[in-house]
């Protein structure tokens, strides 16, 4: 163990006091000490702080290009992100600490969005676990092993509420919802940061993207995001609250524009409602160049801009070096002041000394523990766990799932044999090569004991500018090279011989995630195509699906015998689903982003305003709101998902019928399982306000619990609510409850639920 204390005792003899007006840390310690270091900074160091490079820029064979080097040892960077690895990462850090003038060591950042080098399901399909231990223990588990390769950062989670489908980063977040969005970003900055950010095996969190990224017009990736201020606080701000109230250490801004200015300048969002409002106290990063893209937005050249982000409570600037290159001179020309340059550099060394690298620079880069944490047994034991938990199965006919461990299975489809895709998107560390197809995975999980008969069937698209959009940096769609009507036909023959098909199909790993919105949201033609024809055998057909997104699957859910949603899930992909295929495990995910029926009804959630001629099932009325040509309901609803088994929900009881002030209500149903197996079910609480001083949604889950249960077992499921499950932010945005009656809801997903009735007086 290095410490920096002994390396340069000068710095931390060094007493003069900075001025800490605008200090809000209570710890005292931190003060004096991130005061003493800032008495010896000149401003390029100050300046140099808030500088974030790439290691995509920073390396070049050993560990980082000349120009990098020397820019560290000049004090002129602050962090950087994308480089991992014990040995590159201590690399790296000695230049810093042994070989700049005051020896501040670099914060070590990467996208680590769903494990490090193990890889879970896409966050999309851990939010569909309705599971937060697992959920925390995923990013804790990812922690340890970013932690072993010298990381101390990470930028996750994504809590971006999304309400289209058609963004492609649907699937770093965790759906639609607000509470569930907000319990989830807690458990997951529990799982980086743990009881200390100062362990060896906690990260800081890096919460994104700062705010309302999820809500870009026509959900096209980077566009305008317009929203009235009650929508904001009601439905998109609550995670990133709730990620500020677990603590999480830093957040990084968003690229689209709030209330007109760009959220990278935007001060009423960095300052007066981050901080000011809920008392966030880190440091606030931009995204990738999104403070040179604040010119595109028409906020002026890069020295105005680089001031605005400044001004406005940004600290540290990603990859763009608009801080570095122009602060300077904005300060000589009273554009920005010092005290501004001041506390921004001053949060991000309080973050560096929160994360305890002024006591030990090293204290995560263990190469013994790279060995021994990194893809280990245990972790890849956990991936398969929670792939398993996240799937969701969407139909199931005539229990054709789970499938017998015997006979002849068709297993076709371009995803069914692949390693590459297994993964899903913003994967930096995960090795492709390290996952398990599904054909492995059923090879491990029932040997010689079915007979499995493979063939590709297709490939994942024939729509050559969808290959060419959804692989970048080099990768291209693996392609078979026979004509599509060959494979079908073979895939046919093949499936004629089975039992049972099983088509292994849906997205690339890449056709979701970051700059990939789609108009179209169905399987791909080519897939499409091999699926018809493999319907018309009249074989049994199973679907297990690969997506990024809720996709348009109402011709599957017509023609399918069973479909299980699999997501993108990770290392373990083939190992999970062979286990749920085969009943290994009973799945229970529920959905967390609600699947439309089709495109035409995008933006589409459960949690809606009823409108004033609001239309009801089996209406045949004009002058209502709905579509002449499609149903208002959704496929498949939020919360929705079936299991290998059946529960039956008893009716809603309610301790009480009026209640006064903060009074207690409990409500309770019984759940039975009512099916052959046992099984998991994720019980769900809504509320609705009937009647409110705004139009309120139509109902909001307030809370859930999972339960297992035996088959012919039942239990009671008890909530507790309270007034602060009532509250809501009115048209002066105070945040309150109304006196009236409200419906509690208790079911299987968002569209099955009972209710009971309650008057709440004040
Ligand atoms: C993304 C962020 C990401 C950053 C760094 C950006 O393009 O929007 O989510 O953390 O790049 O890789």
């Amino acid at each position: 163990m290095r410490s920096l204390k002994a390396i340069l005792p000068a710095v931390f003899a060094f007493s003069c006091c900075v001025a800490q007006a605008q200090v809000k840390s209570g710890d005292a310690k931190m003060n004096a000490f991130v005061n003493t270091l800032m008495g010896k900074m000149t401003l390029d160091e100050k300046i140099g702080q808030l500088n974030l490079v790439t290691s995509g820029r920073a390396t070049t064979g050993a560990v980082v290009n000349n120009g990098v080097e020397a820019a560290i040892k000049k004090g002129e960077i602050g962090g950087i992100f994308g480089l991992y690895g014990a040995e590159k990462v201590g690399k790296a850090q000695d230049i810093a600490v042994k070989n700049s003038r005051l020896h501040i060591p670099l914060i070590f950042g990467l996208d680590v969005i769903h494990g490090h080098e193990t890889i879970f399901p896409i966050p999309l399909g851990i939010s569909a676990t309705w599971d937060l231990d697992l959920i925390e223990q995923s990013a804790h588990t990812a922690a340890k092993e970013a932690t072993a390769e010298g990381l101390n950062w990470v930028f996750s989670p994504m809590v971006d509420i999304a309400r289209d489908p058609r963004w492609g980063r649907i699937s770093e977040g965790s759906g639609e919802d607000p509470w569930y969005g907000s319990q989830v970003a807690k458990a997951m900055v529990r799982g980086y940061q743990g009881s200390s950010m100062k362990n060896s095996d906690a990260v800081m969190a890096c919460v994104k993207h700062f705010a309302l990224y999820g809500g870009a017009e026509a959900g096209r990736e980077y566009n305008t995001v317009d929203m009235s201020l009650i929508k904001m606080y009601q439905d998109y701000l609550p995670p990133y609250k709730a990620a500020v109230d677990a603590g999480a250490g830093s957040f990084m801004s968003s690229f689209n524009t709030i209330n007109g200015v760009p959220a990278t300048a935007n001060q009423w969002l960095l300052t007066d409602v981050l901080r000011k409002q809920w008392g966030f106290n880190g440091f606030v990063v931009s995204d990738y160049t999104a403070v040179n893209e604040l010119t595109n937005h028409g906020l002026g050249d890069l020295q105005t801009v680089s001031a605005l982000a400044l001004k406005a409570g940004l600290d540290m600037d990603m990859v763009g070096e608009g801080f570095l290159s122009t602060l300077k001179k904005s300060l000589k020309e009273g554009k920005v002041s010092q005290s501004e340059i001041d506390l921004a550099c001053r949060r991000v060394l309080e973050a560096k000394y929160k994360l305890g690298l002024f006591d030990n620079p090293y204290k995560s880069i263990d190469p013994a523990r790279e060995k021994l944490d990194v893809l280990s047994d245990d972790n890849r034991k956990f991936a398969r766990k929670i792939a398993e938990h996240s799937f969701v199965l969407l139909k199931n006919k005539a229990q054709t799932l789970p499938l017998k461990k015997s006979g002849t299975i068709a297993l076709i489809g371009p995803l069914a044999d692949n390693h590459s895709e297994m993964l899903g998107t913003w994967v930096i560390a995960g090795d492709p090569n390290k996952s398990v197809s599904v054909r492995q995975g059923i090879k491990n999980v029932v040997g010689n004991d079915v007979n499995v008969l493979y063939a590709r069937g297709s490939d994942i698209t024939d729509d050559s500018l969808l290959s060419a959009r959804s692989y970048f940096f080099g990768m291209k769609q693996v392609k078979d090279g026979r004509p599509a009507q060959q494979m079908i036909d073979e895939a046919v023959e093949t499936a004629k011989k089975a039992d049972v098909v099983v088509a292994v199909v849906g997205e690339s790993a890449n056709m979701s995630g970051e700059s990939s919105s789609r108009s179209d949201i169905s399987i791909p033609e080519s897939q499409r195509d091999l699926l018809k024809a493999l319907a018309k055998t009249g074989k049994p057909l199973v679907i297990v699906l690969f997506n990024g997104r809720p996709l348009t699957l109402t011709w599957e859910d017509e023609h399918a015998s069973a479909i299980l949603d699999a997501w993108a899930p990770g290392t373990e992909a083939g190992n999970a689903i062979a286990d749920v295929l085969f009943g290994n495990y009973n799945p229970a995910g529920r959905i967390t982003a609600t699947f439309p029926r089709s495109v035409g009804q995008i933006p589409i959630y459960y949690n809606h305003k009823n409108t004033g001629r609001p239309f009801n099932v089996g209406d045949n009325a004009k002058f209502k709101s709905d579509y002449l040509d499609i149903s208002n309901d959704p496929l498949y609803s939020f919360g929705y998902g079936l299991s290998y088994t059946t529960f039956n929900y008893g009716e809603v009881k309610l301790n009480k019928a009026r209640l006064k002030g903060n009074e207690t209500l409990t409500a309770t149903v019984t759940v039975t399982n009512t099916g052959n197996y046992a099984g998991e079910e994720v019980v769900q609480l809504y509320i609705s306000d009937p009647v409110a001083s705004i139009s309120r949604s139509v109902k909001e889950l307030k809370g859930f619990q999972k339960i297992s249960l035996q088959p012919g077992e039942k239990k009671s499921v008890v909530f507790t609510i309270t007034t602060k499950d009532l509250k809501f932010y009115n048209n002066q945005l105070k945040y309150d409850w109304e006196p009236g009656q409200f419906v509690v809801q208790i079911g299987a997903s968002s569209a099955d639920t009972r209710s009971a009735a309650v008057e709440w007086n004040k």
